[in-house]
């Protein structure tokens, strides 16, 4: 039986006049990726913004694995289980990319303030751990090489794996990632695909807000359309696809339209 991860329901939040999003409703399972599209504006990343506590919803209920998230702080919601990537890459320029990704453990508590001032042996034990992990998820993301380089040196395509990365290190049940195809081209966008397909292969579910419409076609168990801050359908990718008031309001009979692609 599949297993519920993240149950929304009816979820608004307005600023001032404007309802930003209205009465969203969905249920994702494990190991499912669904998209979330629509036109700039539609709502998409204030979604996120409700999910990850970084707004707090005016009305309805978030439960991930059950437990209500609702009025919990981004950090708590993130040691929950539930890791996000945001639209305009947000890391630390100045530091290491090992060091960005260091920064995310999701062992980083069980250090203690005397471990780290005397840098006892279970402390260095753990350095050397911490090290490890934030070695794998790199490799998982497809950087490898220098990792002392400074993340601010990386291209493009890469700074946007290693936001990927250090979510990745929260060990997520659910990772939300905000148009991680923006600014990449076409061969960045089929790797994009390749790595968001294997965060399924290891169990973490997905929730990507995405312009291009090859990603979200070619990955997208389901996928939730916008508009105006409502939904406007939910379906398969062939739903979607055939959908008349997606074509009409979306797609506008060409799969490219839409934003930023
Ligand atoms: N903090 C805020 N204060 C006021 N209005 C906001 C705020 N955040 C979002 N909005 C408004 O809510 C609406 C939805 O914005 P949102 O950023 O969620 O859209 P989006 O679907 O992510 O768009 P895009 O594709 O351009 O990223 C927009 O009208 C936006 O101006
Ligand atoms: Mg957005």
């Amino acid at each position: 039986m599949k297993s519920l991860v993240l149950d929304v329901q009816n979820v608004g939040k307005g600023f001032g006049g404007l309802r930003a999003i209205d009465n969203i409703c969905f249920q994702l399972f494990k190991g499912e990726i669904l998209s979330v599209i629509g036109p700039n504006g539609a709502g998409k990343t204030t979604l996120f913004n409700c999910l990850s506590g970084f707004y707090q919803p005016d009305e309805g209920a978030i439960l991930l694995g059950g437990k209500s998230i609702v009025g919990k702080k981004p950090y708590q919601i993130c040691c929950l289980g539930m890791a996000r990537t945001f639209q305009n890459i947000r890391l630390f320029n100045h530091l290491s990319l090992l060091d960005n990704v260091l920064v995310a453990d999701s062992n980083h508590h069980r250090t203690s303030i005397l471990g780290i001032l005397f840098r006892t042996s279970e402390y260095q034990k753990f350095q050397h751990l911490a090290k490890e992990r934030a070695m794998k998820w790199l490799s998982f993301v497809g950087i490898e090489g220098d990792l002392r380089m400074k993340a601010g040196h990386l291209s493009y395509g890469n700074q946007r794996r290693l936001e990927i990365a250090r979510a990745l290190a929260t060990d997520p049940q659910v990772i939300l990632l905000d148009e991680p195809g923006a600014g990449l081209n076409p061969s960045e966008i089929g790797g994009m695909i390749d790595l968001i397909s294997k965060m399924r292969t290891i169990g973490i579910t997905v929730i990507l807000i995405e312009h291009h419409m090859k990603v979200v076609m070619d990955i997208s168990d389901r996928i939730l359309v916008l508009d105006h801050g409502e939904e406007l359908a939910v379906g398969t990718p062939e739903e979607i696809r055939k959908h008349p008031q997606v074509i009409k309001a979306y797609l506008g009979g060409s799969e490219k339209k839409g934003g930023s692609s």
